[in-house]
C-alpha cells in the first residue's frame, strides 16, 4: 500500500488525481452486458470496476421466505478475490454482509415490490477492481441493472461518498483519501432527494455532515444525469416521429398477440377435455386453471386483483398483465442465493 501523502490538496485546490474538491471521478456505464441475467450493468468509476446483475422477479424458494403481499429484494455485494492489492478471502465477510444489507435497503422506497407477492428479486453486485467507493459504485450499477430487468421503479437511486482531507470536505474519495483521510461518508439517495443510505467512518462535526450531504447531493445529480443518458441511449429516443411509429407498432403487436392467445387457450381446453373425457364441470375447472396460469402462478386471484388495482391507481391503466420472469434456478438450488437469505442450515457457517 502506498504511503500517506504529505498533502491531499495542492495550492491550486487540486487533488492528487487532478480533481477539484467537488468533482466526481469519470464514470462510464454499459447496460445489458450479461445474456443470462434479466438485467445487468457494467460500471467503471475512476479505477473501480463493478458488474451488477439482476435476476427475477422469480418464485422464491424456500417458500417459507416468501412474503404474501410483496416481493423480497435480496442484494449481495461481493468483492472478487483479485479486486484489491491484497487478495480477499472468498466468501461472505462481516464487511460484505453489512454492505449487502444497507445497499439493499437503499432501494426500499423505489422498487415497487407490491406487484410481485411471493417472488424474489436478486441483485448481485460484483466488484472486479476496487479503488475506494465500491459500495457506492455498486449501487449506481445496480440501479441500472434493475431498470434493465424491467423492474417497476418509482425512480432511480444514485450514490457517492463525501470525505475530509487536509481539513476540507471532498466529493467521491479516491483510494489514498479513503485510506488516510479523516472521514468517509457514503450516501445514497432517490431522485427526489430522499436519503436511503448514510454511513460514516471517522469524525465530522454536525455542520460538516450537513455540508457533506449537500455536496453528495450535487454528486448524485451528476450520477443521475449519467444514468439517464445510459437509459436514453438504450431504450429511448427523442425523435417524436419515431416514438409515434413505435407506439403504433406495439399496438399492432398487442392486438395480434391477443388473438393468438385466444386460439391457443381454446385448443388447449378442447384437447384437455377430450383427453380426460369428462363432463362440462371439468371443462370449467380447466378454464379456470388456464386463467390462473395466464396471470402468473405465484398469484392467487385475490392478490392479482389487489395489486392490479394498486397499480391502476399509480399508472391510471390496467396493469394486471405484469408477469413474473421465468426462474433460472431449480427448486432447492441455493448456490447463487445472496447471503442475506440463505437457508437456516447455512446460517451457522456464515456467522464466523
Ligand atoms: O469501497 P468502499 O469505499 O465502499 O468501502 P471501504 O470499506 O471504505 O473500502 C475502501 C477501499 O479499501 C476499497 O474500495 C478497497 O479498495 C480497499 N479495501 C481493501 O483493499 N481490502 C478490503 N478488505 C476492503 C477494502
Amino acid at each position: 500500500m502506498s504511503d500517506k501523502p504529505e498533502k491531499f490538496i495542492d495550492e491550486n485546490g487540486l487533488r492528487l488525481d487532478g480533481r477539484r474538491v467537488d468533482e466526481i471521478r469519470p464514470m462510464t456505464v454499459e447496460m445489458g452486458v450479461l445474456s443470462r441475467a434479466d438485467g445487468s450493468c457494467y460500471l467503471e468509476w475512476g479505477n473501480n470496476k463493478v458488474l451488477a446483475a439482476v435476476y427475477g422477479p422469480r418464485e422464491l424458494h424456500p417458500r417459507r421466505l416468501q412474503r404474501p403481499s410483496e416481493a423480497l429484494v435480496r442484494y449481495r455485494y461481493n468483492m472478487a478475490a483479485f479486486s484489491v492489492e491484497d487478495r480477499i478471502r472468498p466468501g461472505p465477510s462481516r464487511r460484505s454482509t453489512e454492505i449487502s444489507k444497507v445497499s439493499g435497503e437503499a432501494f426500499e422506497p423505489v422498487v415497487m415490490k407490491q406487484f410481485y407477492p411471493g417472488a424474489v428479486i436478486d441483485v448481485f453486485a460484483e466488484v472486479l477492481q476496487a479503488d475506494a467507493g465500491t459500495r457506492t459504485a455498486a449501487i449506481n450499477a445496480a440501479t441500472l441493472a434493475l431498470v434493465d430487468a424491467g423492474i417497476p421503479m418509482k425512480g432511480l437511486v444514485a450514490s457517492c461518498a463525501v470525505g475530509k482531507v487536509d481539513g476540507q470536505l471532498v466529493l467521491d474519495l479516491n483510494k489514498p483519501e479513503d485510506n488516510y483521510g479523516d472521514a468517509d461518508l457514503p450516501i445514497a439517495m432517490t431522485e427526489d432527494g430522499e436519503i436511503t443510505l448514510l454511513q460514516m467512518d471517522g469524525n465530522l462535526t454536525a455542520d460538516e455532515i450537513a455540508k457533506g450531504i449537500e455536496m453528495a447531493r450535487k454528486g448524485c445529480e451528476q450520477i443521475f444525469a449519467i444514468q439517464k443518458e445510459a437509459l436514453l441511449s438504450k431504450f429511448g429516443t427523442t425523435d417524436e416521429e419515431e416514438l409515434l411509429k413505435e407506439a403504433e407498432l406495439q399496438a399492432e403487436v398487442a392486438t395480434s398477440e391477443d388473438e393468438t392467445e385466444d386460439v391457443e387457450v381454446v385448443s388447449e381446453v378442447v384437447s384437455e377435455v377430450a383427453l380426460e373425457d369428462e363432463d362440462d364441470e371439468l371443462k370449467d375447472e380447466v378454464d379456470e386453471d388456464l386463467e390462473l396460469q395466464d396471470e402468473g402462478e405465484a398469484f392467487t386471484d385475490d392478490e392479482v386483483e389487489d395489486t392490479s388495482d394498486e397499480a391502476e391507481d399509480l399508472f391510471g391503466e390496467d396493469v394486471s398483465e405484469f408477469e413474473i420472469n421465468e426462474g433460472t434456478e431449480s427448486e432447492g438450488d441455493s448456490s447463487s442465493e445472496p447471503e442475506g437469505a440463505e437457508s437456516d442450515e447455512d446460517e451457522g457457517e456464515k456467522n464466523e
